[in-house]
């Protein structure tokens, strides 16, 4: 690590009317845009994307260069489209990028699209991100203004097109396939991979699809150059990330730190830690689908992508929840699981039926009526879950869930029987004491 600036992406956040093209030009804007069409061809923009290493931000941490380099070369229509879904439980840095920054992903979206020979661009948004779509448009339309989108790019003979569609409120429609399946007017249904979006995606044409963070970092890496952007950032996770924190802290919010920074300096230090008196039980470190850590094994460990996956974990869309000592699990586990059931698209088996059954099974263990069976099944559904669905919204609700049940399994156990006693006793309040001495099915 180094003296690099550390603040990137947030750096002119706070500046009065940054979402105008005036005032981010002011700043510097659209200079890396610039620097690309002119004086770079599109493999030197995309070689340069390669070495950075830059990583995608919307959830498997994919290198964007790679996926970029997947798109074929030649004359065919071919399209970039953005993710600016943001759906996940606990994740809210896409938001306030798009809201208060918008032209830094306008030109991103322009530089990738340079990059991989695509002169058609969507952005997704979130249906209810109704203010960031407002700004986002009006954005979009000072950059068609000032030649920036549209026929001949600068004067050059380079075209693009960049269409902000708004979403309807849809988790599934995060997913690639199923955005894409949305942008072409279908149900948001995730489609069967392979063909993967490079070769057959928007309208069976090569598709490059980023998460808006992602494409945010795309003017960095032209305008300062690989060498200073990797000097932020661990040698597999390069540049900044900026952090959703949530949760049991005292200062929830949106905090960038360089990929590698300790788990305690963002949750404890920035984001205030838990409310006095409180300790932290566990907490997700990419969004409600991360499984879950305990503070004492993973406080110390470097959030970035390779750690947090080596300790069983992933770092996903970047958004840490906190839970604290005074939290019970089950009922968090319930509203979860009612959640990803919610969002379930329905089309896949293990999806549907699994999230079903496992909301099924914690009101069981909610309610008291659970047998200790119950836990076990409960865990097996969510094994079975894993990796058998058709995209992972499946695996989004087992992961977590599987963990809170392998690491508190004592805690899930204590509430079931703690809610039988309190069941039996309002029996037999009710003078019903038959009721209450009669077997629960399955075994004890
Ligand atoms: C159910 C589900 C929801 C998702 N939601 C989002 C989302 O809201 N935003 C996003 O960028 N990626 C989301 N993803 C991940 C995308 O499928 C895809 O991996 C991502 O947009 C790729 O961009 P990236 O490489 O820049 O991260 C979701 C995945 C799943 C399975």
């Amino acid at each position: 690590m180094t003296s690099a600036p550390t603040i990137r992406l947030l750096k002119d956040i706070d500046e009065p009317g940054l979402a105008t093209l005036e005032v981010y030009e002011r700043l510097g804007g659209y200079a890396a845009m610039r620097k690309a069409i002119t004086e770079m061809d599109p493999d030197e923009v995309l070689q340069q994307i390669s070495e950075s290493d830059v990583r995608g931000r919307g959830g498997a941490g994919f290198a964007m260069g790679k996926k970029a380099g997947f798109i074929p070369k030649g004359d065919m229509d071919k399209y970039l489209v953005c993710n600016a879904d943001e759906s996940e439980p606990g994740a809210f840095k896409d938001r306030v990028l798009i809201q208060r920054n918008p032209h830094l992903l306008i030109e991103g979206c322009i530089i990738a699209a340079r990059a991989i020979g695509a002169n058609k661009s969507f952005i997704y948004i979130r249906g209810e991100y109704e203010l960031q779509s407002d700004i986002l448009e009006a954005a979009v339309a000072e950059a068609y203004e000032a030649g920036y989108l549209g026929r001949d790019i600068l004067d050059l003979e380079f075209d693009l097109d960049l269409v902000v569609h708004r979403g309807a409120g849809a988790y599934i429609c995060g997913e690639e396939t199923g955005l894409l399946d949305s942008l072409e007017g279908k149900r948001g249904n995730p489609r069967l991979k392979p063909p993967f979006p490079a070769n057959a995606g928007l309208y069976q044409g090569p598709t490059l699809i980023n998460n808006v963070e992602t494409l945010c970092n795309v003017p960095l890496v032209i305008g300062m150059g690989v060498e200073e952007y990797r000097k932020v950032g661990s040698e597999k996770s390069t540049g900044t990330k900026v952090v959703s924190v949530s949760g049991n802290v005292q200062r929830p919010g949106n905090y960038e730190v360089p990929l590698g920074t300790t788990i305690r300096e963002i949750v404890c230090g920035l984001a205030g830690g838990p409310p006095e008196g409180r300790e932290i039980k566990c907490f997700f470190p990419g969004g409600s689908s991360a499984p879950v850590l305990t503070g004492d094994e993973s406080l110390d460990l470097a959030y970035d992508f390779e750690t947090m996956a080596q300790a069983g974990s992933m770092l996903g869309s970047g958004s840490i929840i906190v839970v604290d000592d005074s939290q019970p699990l089950v009922p968090l586990a319930l509203r979860l699981a009612e959640f990803y059931r919610h969002e379930s698209c329905g089309k896949c088996v293990p999806c549907r039926e699994g999230t079903n059954w496992t909301v099924k099974m914690l009101e069981r263990v909610e309610s008291g009526e659970a047998t200790p069976m119950d836990l076990e099944l409960l865990q097996q559904v969510q094994t079975n879950i894993e990796g058998n669905c058709l995209c992972v919204l499946g695996d989004s609700m087992a992961m977590p869930i599987g963990s809170m049940l392998e690491k508190f399994r004592d805690e899930f156990e204590r509430h079931a029987e703690e809610a039988r006693v309190r069941n039996e006793g309002a029996l037999v309040e009710q003078g019903a004491p038959e009721l209450a001495a009669s077997p629960r099915i399955g075994p004890a």
